[in-house]
């Protein structure tokens, strides 16, 4: 599962422009701001592979990154941020088709889900969406290491809440992991995980 070389391939802004599926394949899914890019940069342990920022609405295009030269890890602009420009904003409704939907390559999206809230509609209803469609997802909880130990809701209270909130929408309990960029958690799982899917 380890990690030896990744090259940036291209930036596309429509599916039809991106490389050719001829190799398995993970897509980053995921609220603007969840931490998609931060975890590529995680992954692939360097610091400025995938372009991170404090604001939302960082990445704008489908970023296609080759590891080992035989996979793909694909960085995808969020969703949730209403304040993009118009310009710069994807129509999620004919990426959503035109991309998960045909994408034979797809093994799995990686669907982010920020650990330090409380759960999300807008998440719940991406899950909702792509479990409908038979896209295999796995949820990968971000911000891990946010509010350890403190008073309130903790990141642990946020995953249970979403857990239960799956599973009275969804029949199937998709895998999941619990990561951050920050203290390394998760990442020896994650990329074990994926290594299992691409050899299925
Ligand atoms: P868009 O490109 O706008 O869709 O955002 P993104 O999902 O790619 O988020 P990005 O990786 O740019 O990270 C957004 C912010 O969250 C940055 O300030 C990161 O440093 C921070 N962040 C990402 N992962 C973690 C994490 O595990 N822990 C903490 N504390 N902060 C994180
Ligand atoms: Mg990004």
């Amino acid at each position: 599962a380890k990690i030896k070389e990744v090259d940036f391939v291209k930036s596309s802004n429509r599916p039809k422009d991106c490389p050719k599926d001829d190799r398995p394949e993970f897509a980053m899914l995921g609220r603007s701001n969840v931490g998609k890019s931060s975890l590529i940069n995680f992954l692939v342990r360097k610091r400025d592979v995938a372009l991170t920022s404090k604001k939302p609405g960082k990445t704008q295009l489908i970023n296609h990154f080759l590891v080992n030269k035989s996979w793909y890890i694909v960085d995808l602009p969020g969703y949730g941020f209403a304040n993009a420009p118009e310009s710069a904003r994807m129509d999620w409704s004919s990426f959503t088709k035109g991309y998960f939907m045909n994408r034979e390559s797809l093994v799995s999206v990686l669907l982010l889900i920020d650990a330090s809230v409380p759960p999300q509609k807008i998440d719940l209803d991406c899950a909702n969406w792509l479990g409908r469609n038979n896209i295999p997802m796995t949820f990968v909880f971000t911000k891990c290491d946010k509010m350890k130990g403190g008073k309130g809701r903790r990141p642990d209270d946020n995953i249970r809440d979403f857990q239960e909130l799956i599973r009275q929408i969804y029949w199937q309990h998709p895998p999941w992991i619990m990561t951050s960029s920050v203290t390394g958690l998760g990442r020896d799982e994650l990329l074990l995980h994926m290594s299992q899917l691409r050899n299925y």
